[in-house]
């Protein structure tokens, strides 16, 4: 049976209950999340249960990580349903700030965080980093966790966060969960509810992409043009599929690698109509390729 989850809407509501959780001997796991959650999301709680011992999630479709011309103003904000599947997934509290509380009057802050964010989404999405970045130092700030959680499938983010908390000494440890995927190889995104029908069943390309190139890595392959000519070309198999960018970078660095002397990232951004969808594998030469 699933327990109403507490919806706190202020800093201090955030920081008695934390405080209450730490009094009582309780660690504390943090997911911060845009909402539209799935079963992805839903992943990455059961994650951070495996790390804390309480799980607070936030809700926030924080509107400095979007490009003026992306999907700020129709981003599905799906609240009700979210609520239930936290209560579902067993969250201990929800966090659903007002842009306000998030960005008061005169907040004149951004947090860059430079290098890794010049290629890739970074490239792309010019001043998205920065935006997250920003929103995650605020979160931080507020919820003060242990550890919080970021799903591996937005590496670059991943790894954006994990320097920002080096670099600025957030005592946080960021902890990053595998890709969760529909059964069809899908990447699970609150993006793909966009997908019209036809798209939808092209998408399955990024996937079998990806997985074509790491299994001929796994067979000795260590040319990363031939390994990327390789997932393009399957992926462009898909007559709706536009690339916006398919490379293999350094997964610390996020830098393109020419040579697959240690594992790297498969990283790939591909437009289906007015929906852009990201999706990546490592590719381990030393690795024994597995199919899902
Ligand atoms: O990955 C997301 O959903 C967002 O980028 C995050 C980390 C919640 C920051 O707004």
């Amino acid at each position: 049976m699933s327990v109403a989850v507490p919806i706190l809407r202020t800093a201090e509501e955030v920081r008695t209950t934390v405080d209450e959780w730490r009094r009582s001997g309780r660690t504390i796991g943090f997911v911060p999340t845009m909402g539209a959650l799935h079963e992805g999301h839903l992943s990455l709680i059961s994650k951070a249960f495996d790390h804390a011992d309480s799980v607070i999630v936030s809700i926030f479709v924080n509107p400095v990580q979007f490009c003026p011309d992306e999907d700020f103003e129709s981003y599905p904000r799906t609240i009700r349903d979210d609520i239930n599947k936290l209560e579902y997934a067993g969250a201990d509290a929800v966090f659903i700030p007002e842009k306000d509380l998030v960005y008061p009057e005169g907040f004149s802050t951004s947090v860059h965080v430079s290098n890794l964010t010049d290629t890739l989404c970074g490239k792309q999405r010019p001043g998205h980093f920065d935006g997250v970045a920003t929103v995650c130092a605020i979160l931080f700030g507020i919820v003060q966790p242990d550890i919080a959680v970021f799903g591996r499938k937005d590496a670059q983010q991943l790894a954006v966060i994990k320097r920002m908390i080096l670099d600025l000494r957030f005592d946080i440890r960021i902890i990053g969960a595998d890709i969760y995927r529909e059964r069809d190889g899908l990447a699970m995104s609150s993006r793909n509810r966009y997908l019209r029908p036809a798209e939808r069943m092209q998408a399955t390309a990024l996937y079998r992409g990806l997985s074509r190139a790491a299994e001929l890595a796994c067979k000795g392959e260590r040319d990363t043009a031939l390994l990327c000519q390789t997932a393009r070309r399957i992926i462009e198999e898909s007559p709706l599929a536009v690339i916006q960018y398919l490379e293999i970078v350094d997964q610390e660095t996020m830098k393109p690698v020419e040579s697959l002397d240690a594992p790297g990232l498969l990283a790939v951004a591909v437009h289906f109509g007015k929906t852009r969808l990201i999706d990546n594998i490592v590719i381990d030469p030393g690795a024994n390729y597995k199919e899902d």
